[in-house]
């Protein structure tokens, strides 16, 4: 076995890799609850994949069989409904994952330098994702698939000079039609999931060439011996490990950070199949009603709503009464969320040892985003406008108040080595 691997290893050096990236990464010890959510959404990438290609042997691409081959897969394939609601509730469980890493990032200063690039690769995953959940809700052809369809894409109508031939681009035809869900399924299927796939396998990279941020988000120091920036090149924890060194801020990820993650996915099944098993739309929320009414281009549905991962977004859209200017509105939320690294200038990065400023402008935009979600789902009466005015006022004041606050914010003294708390 060993002349195996030893072989493979001069040709292909995958023990390597693996040491390096999985097995002795340097995990700092201080590391909490908030970041089992990177491992969980590669759980949650891995069930959508294998859940996907299963559902796709008995799905009928077309705008003929496609509500009828969903109704087939759920009434007679063999453990076909499991299949169907492992990947759509998936879906849901997948933004709930993403949101709270993202926030992880955002509390502990993660996204700061070194890592902007891990945060923008995050980012562009963040809205691969969404064109990826966009496009699968269309493929059951229910009536929110639809209409839901029709209103987002109808959007891009409102980018001047371009609009039109825009959406008649991405439909593929002059309504939404058997020829958008074609190639709805086929971005949704292939071409996505083989970009989603590449930008984690660069953001992982990314991460482990810089190492992980930690909840006091300082510098960790390394084993004595490895000299800095020993581990990305020579780095060998086993080795320092039978030496008994000094007391150091980093552990390796295996056996710490596999079992810490283990304790994760448990936690996560548990929620995951109470979903699966006994709440599978979720009031609603996960698979919308209308949803089980086949497509019908002659009947519009009382209210139209997207799902509920999309809602802050969507909120921020309709708070501006005009068309484009909505849509520019809703884009620039996402732009702003880009430029995260470069609004923030404070060089302190955890909010554990920033201002009370910083910690009420976290608090304020996190109910404002809730709030902003749940406004969403809500239809547009006036007063429900304003409040969805006032949050995403709330929303874009987060980024504008932290770029001027951030300069000179008094900080607290960082400690030396990291802290358990
Ligand atoms: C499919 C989606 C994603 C996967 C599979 C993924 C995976 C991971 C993994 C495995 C880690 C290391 C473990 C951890 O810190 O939890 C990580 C770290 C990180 N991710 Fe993601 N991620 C995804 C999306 C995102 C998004 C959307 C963002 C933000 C825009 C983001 C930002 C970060 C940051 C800033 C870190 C470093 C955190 C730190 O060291 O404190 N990730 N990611």
């Amino acid at each position: 076995m060993n002349a195996l691997l030893g072989w493979i290893e001069k040709r292909l050096p995958v023990t390597n890799a693996y040491r390096k990236h999985l097995s002795e990464y340097p995990m700092p010890k201080n590391f909490n609850f908030w970041y089992i959510f990177g491992s969980l959404a590669m759980l949650v990438l891995v069930n959508q994949i294998v859940t996907g290609i299963w559902l796709t042997m008995n799905y009928v691409p077309s705008g003929e069989g496609a509500f009828a081959s969903i109704e087939y897969i759920m009434r007679d394939v063999e453990y076909g409904w499991l299949l169907r609601y492992m990947h759509s509730t998936g879906a849901s469980a997948f933004f709930v994952v993403i949101y709270l890493h993202m926030f992880r990032g955002l509390i502990y200063g993660s996204y700061q330098k070194p890592r902007e690039l891990l945060w923008l690769f995050g980012m562009l995953i963040f809205l691969i994702l969404m064109a990826e959940a966009f496009m699968g809700y269309l493929l059951p052809w229910g009536q929110m698939s639809f209409w839901g369809a029709q209103v987002i894409i109808s959007l891009f109508g409102a980018i001047p000079v371009i609009g039109d031939d825009l959406t008649l681009w991405i439909r593929g035809d002059y309504v939404v039609s058997g020829a958008t869900l074609n190639r709805f399924f086929a971005l949704h299927v292939i071409a996505l999931p083989i970009v989603l796939l590449l930008l984690i396998v660069l953001h992982v990279l990314a991460l482990h060439e810089v190492g992980s941020n930690n909840p006091d988000g300082i510098e960790t120091k390394l084993p004595k011996g490895s000299k800095g920036e020993g581990y990305k090149t020579q780095f060998r924890f086993h080795e320092y490990y039978s030496n008994k060194y000094d007391i150091i801020d980093s552990i390796p990820f295996h056996p710490y950070g596999t079992v810490k993650d283990l304790i994760g996915v448990a936690v996560f099944a548990f929620f995951f199949s109470y979903v699966i098993f006994f709440n599978p739309e979720m009031g609603g929320y996960f698979l919308e009603p209308p949803n089980f009414e086949a497509a019908n281009p002659l009947k519009t549905p009382e209210h139209i709503a997207p799902v509920w991962y999309f809602t802050p977004f969507y909120a921020i859209l309709r708070a501006v009464p005009d068309k484009l200017l909505g849509v520019a509105a809703m884009g620039a939320s996402i732009v702003f969320l880009f430029l995260l690294p470069w609004f923030d200038r404070c060089r302190v990065r955890s909010f554990r040892y920033r201002s009370k400023v910083h910690f009420i402008n976290i608090c304020q935009f996190t109910i404002s985003f809730i709030a902003l979600g749940i406004l969403g789902t809500l239809p547009a009466t006036p007063t429900y406008t304003l409040l969805a005015q006032i949050f995403s006022f709330a929303y874009f004041m987060f980024f504008i108040l932290l770029f001027f606050y951030s300069k000179n914010e008094v900080t607290k003294p960082l400690p030396e080595r990291v802290t358990f708390k």
